[in-house]
């Protein structure tokens, strides 16, 4: 269970926030019931669940078995955001179709995507919700070719996306890769630099590079936390910082919050939930900006 996340349903109007620590999923229904049971079909309107954990694949899965265990009128609202990923990935892939649509009146469907640190709970999401949006998807792995092919099976058996591997083992593995890609997504552990200034400029067809990592160094060279469509490199691609991406991905998590507080109809909400309220959120920040 993550500080921010309390931190997130408190600000969002949740006056006690109680967190249950290794619960699998065998524990999801049972956990479940003993919540809604309590207070009544009223009452019980008050009481929300989040999921946290880092895995992607068992959040998703309890947020299923969470849902099949309710007994109307006793039911509560659930929203799934494992380490922060779906908010995360949701905000990073709104931001660079805003890029990509206004800068090159484009979208990504069609467009080559790498994703770095994609067996990640955020790259793996992100991966997962650009390839939903049409893009060809290459997931990364520092680790080589086998650790990513192994994640994209996962990806492809759980959310039936259609994802290819790559080798981040090495700069020269990379190189062929590099140069087909249109959009980056940087999304591995924080304070690690995935792609140097040299390889921003060997990437030719570069339109969007993406980095949610905040910590020192940049992820991607050259992008700066703030940036919001700055030019990079020779070829002129725009580059999204960690904290115009965190933003949006704050303003997400913190309306599902709220719309879980508000709903009369309870709601589900997962990484499609995610991707809505993230195009709605870009899409109100740049009329607003406009204006
Ligand atoms: N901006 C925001 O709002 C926001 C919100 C949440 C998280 N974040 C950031 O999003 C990023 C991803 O979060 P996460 O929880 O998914 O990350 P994570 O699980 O810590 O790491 C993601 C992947 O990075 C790769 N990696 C680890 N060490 C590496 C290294 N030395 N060189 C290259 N790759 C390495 C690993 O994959 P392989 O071993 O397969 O390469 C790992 O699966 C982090 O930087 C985090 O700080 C940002």
């Amino acid at each position: 269970m993550s500080p921010f996340d309390v931190n997130m349903a408190v600000d969002a109007g949740y006056q006690v926030v109680v967190p249950y620590t290794d619960v699998d999923a065998k524990l999801i229904g049972p956990l479940t019931q003993d919540a809604i049971f309590s207070r009544g079909p009223k009452g019980v309107a008050h009481t929300g669940i989040f999921i946290g954990g880092r895995d992607v694949m068992l959040a998703t899965d309890m947020l299923r078995l969470s849902r099949e265990a309710m007994v109307p009128p006793f039911e509560v609202s659930v929203f799934a955001d494992p380490s922060g990923s779906f908010t995360t990935a949701a905000a990073l892939v709104a931001s660079v179709e805003w890029q990509l649509r206004h800068a090159f009146d484009t979208c990504l469907d069609g467009k080559r995507v790498l994703v770095f640190g994609g067996t990640g709970p955020v790259g793996l999401i992100a991966s997962v919700l650009a390839a939903q949006a049409g893009a060809r998807v290459s997931l990364a792995s520092s680790r080589g070719l086998d650790a990513a092919r192994s994640a994209c099976e996962r990806a492809t058996a759980h959310f039936r996306a259609a994802l290819d591997g790559a080798d981040a083992s090495s700069a020269e593995a990379l190189q062929e890769t590099l140069q087909s890609v249109d959009v980056v997504f940087a999304t591995a552990a924080a304070g690690v630099e995935v792609m140097s200034a040299q390889q921003v400029s060997d990437a030719a067809r570069l339109l969007v590079a993406a980095d949610v990592n905040a910590v020192p160094p940049a992820g991607i060279a050259g992008v700066g936390v703030m940036d919001n469509g700055k030019r990079i490199g020779q070829h002129g691609a725009l580059g999204i910082g960690a904290l115009a991406i965190g933003n949006v991905k704050y303003e997400v998590q913190q309306r599902l919050f709220v719309q879980m507080l508000a709903a009369k109809q309870k709601v589900y909400l997962g990484f499609q939930d995610a991707m809505d309220m993230a195009r709605r959120v870009v899409a109100e920040r740049s009329s607003l900006a406009a204006a």
